[in-house]
C-alpha cells in the first residue's frame, strides 16, 4: 500500500509552482521553498498518522512548458526539499492539460521514439530519489530499456489511448 500525492499542475497543489500566478503573500507564498510547504505539511501530516515506513509517492510535473510555468530548474530544486518532507519517489509528469503536443497524456502514439516522452526530464530528474516515469510508455521493450538503462526506477501506465 502506498499513498500518492497528485501535485501536477491545474491541480490544486500543481499551481504551487507557478511563481506568477501564485500570488500568496504569506509564508505559503514567494520563494519556492515556501510554495512548497502546503505540500509537505501534508506529507508531514501522512508520515505522522501512517509512520515513517509507509510510502508516499508523488505526482509531480518536471516542468509545464507554460511561460510563468514550472520549469525543471525549480523541479530539481523541489526535489531535495520534498526528499527530505518523506516523499519516497517521484512520479514525473509534465505539461498542462490544454497543451495540445506537450499535454501530459499524448495520443497517437505510433513509433517507439515517441514513446515515453518524459524521459529526458526523468532522468535529469534522477538522482538519489526513486523515479517513476509516466506518460506514453506503450511497448513493453521501452518500459525494460528505461529501467535497464537507469532512466528511471518504475515505469507507469494510465490510460494508453490511439
Ligand atoms: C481520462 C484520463 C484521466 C486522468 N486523470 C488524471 C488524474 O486525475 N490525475 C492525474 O494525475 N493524472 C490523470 N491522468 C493522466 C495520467 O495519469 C497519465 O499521466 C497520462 O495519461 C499519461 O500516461 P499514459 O500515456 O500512460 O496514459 C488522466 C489521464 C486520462 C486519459
Amino acid at each position: 500500500m502506498y499513498k500518492t500525492i497528485t501535485a501536477v499542475c491545474q491541480k490544486i497543489l500543481g499551481c504551487t509552482g507557478w511563481s506568477d500566478s501564485y500570488r500568496r503573500n504569506d509564508s505559503y507564498g514567494g520563494t519556492l521553498s515556501n510554495r512548497l510547504k502546503i505540500i509537505i505539511k501534508i506529507v508531514e501530516g501522512i508520515k505522522s498518522l501512517t509512520g515513517a515506513n509507509f510510502p508516499v509517492i508523488i505526482k509531480m510535473n518536471c516542468q509545464d512548458f507554460i511561460q510563468g510555468g514550472f520549469a525543471i530548474t525549480d523541479a530539481i530544486k523541489a526535489r531535495p526539499l520534498l526528499s527530505a518532507a518523506g516523499i519516497d519517489a517521484f512520479k514525473v509528469n509534465g505539461g498542462i492539460l490544454t497543451g495540445r503536443k506537450k499535454a501530459p497524456s499524448r495520443p497517437g502514439i505510433r513509433f517507439e521514439q515517441d514513446e515515453a516522452y518524459f524521459r529526458m526530464e526523468a532522468a535529469l530528474f534522477k538522482e538519489k530519489v526513486k523515479v517513476i516515469l509516466v506518460g506514453g510508455i506503450r511497448s513493453y521493450s521501452d518500459a525494460e530499456n528505461i529501467v535497464k538503462k537507469k532512466i528511471a526506477d518504475y515505469v507507469s501506465m494510465s490510460r494508453p489511448s490511439k
